[in-house]
Parts: structure tokens; C-alpha cells; sequence
């Protein structure tokens, strides 16, 4: 009888210390929102402000949610925003909600997956600004809800959010116009797609170690750790490999776009100055959108701010780095 009363103070008590942890994470990030909501008001100065209206930023994926906050932020800060969507009609309306509140936007249609769509882009951009200065690669989709984990479509989920973020990467940086400023790339990730979680990294170590060692990791063992996840897929196997647990496919895409930020970074560190490209991630937080069914706890405004933020950053020297809320996080 003793016993169980200790044991059930003892179970009680931790339950206290949990929930203790949780109120002051809470209180933290609400106290780090309003830390951003303040720095938020506080206007670049002229010496600061790198970019006008020559500036160029392409957005993708900018039709709806965070990717169109990203578009009206970035355009508010006088830059020409490029507004991408893979449907037309969709993307001119969203432009046409922009464009009626001043601001400079222009839209083309594109695809990030499709390799035609992709090539009609860079042609038009090339021929109508002569290159760009600030990609964000935004377009994603995710398939699973609240404890889901269905891999049933994991093929498009990988393909998009890794393969075709890669493909614009690839097809941009030759694009990118020089400046003493430096280009931009940022990628929306996510913390799920971090590789050393303990709630929901990689736990097979030989995979992680691949991944890690930025020295040693290249495009083909990005590349191939998705296409064996994919075969693991299609035969069954995937769900005693060690990958992550929660919206497996979704957190492995991202956890690739975060280790190919960091190759990339490594790749591009090589140009001299004046054809500097800087080319970053960043997770968003839960947001508000029709990607969590707006369950999340975040608005797409909030959300938007660090992508803006890393893209206007003033003497920036930051590449191949994670970060939320406006602080760098480990990957
Ligand atoms: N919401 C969150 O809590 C959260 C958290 C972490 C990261 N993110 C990331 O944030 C980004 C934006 O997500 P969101 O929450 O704003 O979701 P969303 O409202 O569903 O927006 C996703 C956007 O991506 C576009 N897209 C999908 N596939 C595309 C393709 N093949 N080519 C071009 N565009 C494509 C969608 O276009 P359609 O309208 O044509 O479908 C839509 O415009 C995604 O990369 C997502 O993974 C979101």
C-alpha cells in the first residue's frame, strides 16, 4: 500500500515536471512572437536596404498560404516579387489581390516538377528581367493529418518537395544576376525534417552519418537515400528502416532540402565575391493553412517573416544554415 502511494506521487509528480516544461516552452515561444511582432515594426534603414525596385524575388507556389504572405511581404519592401503557381487562373487572381494594393507583382505559371514548365520559366525570366536576385523555394504538399501516417503518397510528396525544389535550385543559380549584396535562396522546411530528433530523426546511424558529414555528402547520397525509402515504399518494407515516424515521407523531404541547403552551400561558398549566392532554410512553425486543414497555431503572416527576413538580411555572410523564428536552429 505504501508503495503504490509513493509511486503514485512519484508518477504525479513528473506529471507536474511535464507539464512544468511544457507552460515554459509555451511561454517562451509566445514571448519570442512578440519579440518578432515588435522587430517586425522596426523599419530597414537606408544602408541597410541592399535591394530596390530592380531587386527581383521568385516565389513558388505563392497562389495561397505561406508562399503568398512570403510574395505580399517581400513586395511591401518595395522588391519586384514574381508570383509562381502551377495554375494559372489561380495565381493571376492571387497577383490581382496584390497588384490592387500597390504593390509590384507580376505572375507566371510554373510547375516544379514538370522539367517543360520549369525550362518555359527561366526562359521568361531571362528574357523579361535578365535573371533574378531572390528565389524562395515554397512549393510543398503533404498528405497526412493530426497522427496519420500513410505513405500512400509518398512518390509526389518526395518528387515535389525535394526533387522539385532541387530542380529550381538548379535551374535558377545560373540565373541569379551578380551584386555586391549577393543572391538569395531560401527553402521553407521544417523541423520535422531534422536529422538528429530524438522524437523523429533517422535512427539508422550509417544513414544519419551519410547525411551529417557535410565534407562527404553529395547530391547522390541525397538523392539515394530518397529513392530507397521510395523502393522500401513500393515493397512494403519502409516501416522497420528507421526513418522518422511522424509524416514519414513529408520529414524525409524536408530533411533532404535541409542536407542539399548544406551541400549547396558548401558548392556555392567557391564563387567570388560579387557573385556571391547565399542560399538557406527554415521552418515555419504549425501554421494556418490548407496544408494542416488550418490547424496549426501560427498565421501565415508570422509564418512568412523569417523567409523574409533571411532574403533581405543586410551584409549577409549566413549560408547553409537552419533557422525558425529568426534564430538559427541545428539541423
Ligand atoms: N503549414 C505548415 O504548418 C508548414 C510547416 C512547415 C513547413 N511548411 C511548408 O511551407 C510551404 C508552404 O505550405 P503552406 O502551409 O502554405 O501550404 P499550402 O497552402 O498547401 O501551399 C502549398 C503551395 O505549394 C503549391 N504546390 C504544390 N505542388 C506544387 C508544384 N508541383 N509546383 C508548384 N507549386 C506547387 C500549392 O499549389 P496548389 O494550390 O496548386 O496546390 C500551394 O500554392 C510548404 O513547402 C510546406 O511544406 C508548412
Amino acid at each position: 500500500m505504501q508503495l503504490q502511494i509513493s509511486s503514485s506521487f512519484e508518477e504525479q509528480s513528473s506529471t507536474i515536471i511535464i507539464m512544468d516544461k511544457k507552460e515554459k516552452a509555451k511561454e517562451r515561444k509566445e514571448k519570442r512572437r512578440q519579440e518578432i511582432s515588435l522587430l517586425r515594426t522596426i523599419p530597414y534603414s537606408d544602408h541597410q536596404r541592399w535591394w530596390s525596385s530592380d531587386t527581383i524575388a521568385v516565389v513558388t507556389g505563392a497562389n495561397r498560404g505561406i508562399g503568398f504572405e512570403i510574395a505580399h511581404q517581400l513586395a511591401s519592401h518595395g522588391i519586384s516579387v514574381v508570383l509562381t503557381s502551377r495554375e494559372t487562373a489561380v495565381g493571376e487572381e492571387a497577383v490581382k489581390v496584390l497588384q490592387e494594393g500597390g504593390l509590384n507583382v507580376s505572375f507566371h505559371q510554373l510547375d516544379i516538377v514538370d522539367l517543360a514548365s520549369v525550362q518555359a520559366f527561366c526562359d521568361w525570366i531571362k528574357e523579361t528581367y535578365g535573371g533574378l536576385d531572390i528565389l524562395i523555394n515554397n512549393a510543398g504538399v503533404n498528405f497526412n493529418y493530426g497522427k496519420e501516417n500513410s505513405v500512400e503518397f509518398a512518390e509526389t510528396v518526395i518528387q515535389t518537395n525535394y526533387f522539385g525544389t532541387k530542380n529550381m535550385i538548379k535551374a535558377l543559380i545560373p540565373l541569379m544576376r551578380p551584386s555586391p549584396a549577393g543572391a538569395r535562396i531560401v527553402s521553407v522546411t521544417s523541423r520535422l525534417g531534422r536529422l538528429n530528433s530524438k522524437r523523429n530523426g533517422i535512427s539508422n546511424v550509417s544513414v544519419r552519418q551519410q547525411l551529417e558529414d557535410v565534407d562527404t555528402l553529395s547530391e547522390e547520397v541525397i538523392d539515394n537515400t530518397m529513392n530507397k525509402f521510395l523502393e522500401q515504399v513500393k515493397d512494403g518494407t519502409w516501416e522497420s528502416e528507421g526513418w522518422p515516424h511522424v509524416f514519414t515521407d513529408y520529414s524525409l523531404s524536408k530533411l533532404a532540402v535541409n542536407a542539399y541547403t548544406r551541400l549547396m552551400a558548401r558548392i556555392l561558398e567557391e564563387r567570388p565575391e560579387g557573385h556571391k549566392i547565399y542560399i538557406n532554410c527554415y521552418c515555419p512553425g504549425w501554421v494556418k493553412t490548407a496544408m494542416t486543414g488550418w490547424a496549426g497555431h501560427v498565421s501565415p503572416e508570422e509564418a512568412a517573416d523569417t523567409a523574409v527576413w533571411l532574403a533581405l538580411l543586410p551584409d549577409q555572410f549566413v549560408s547553409g544554415k537552419f533557422f525558425a523564428e529568426r534564430r538559427e536552429i541545428n539541423f
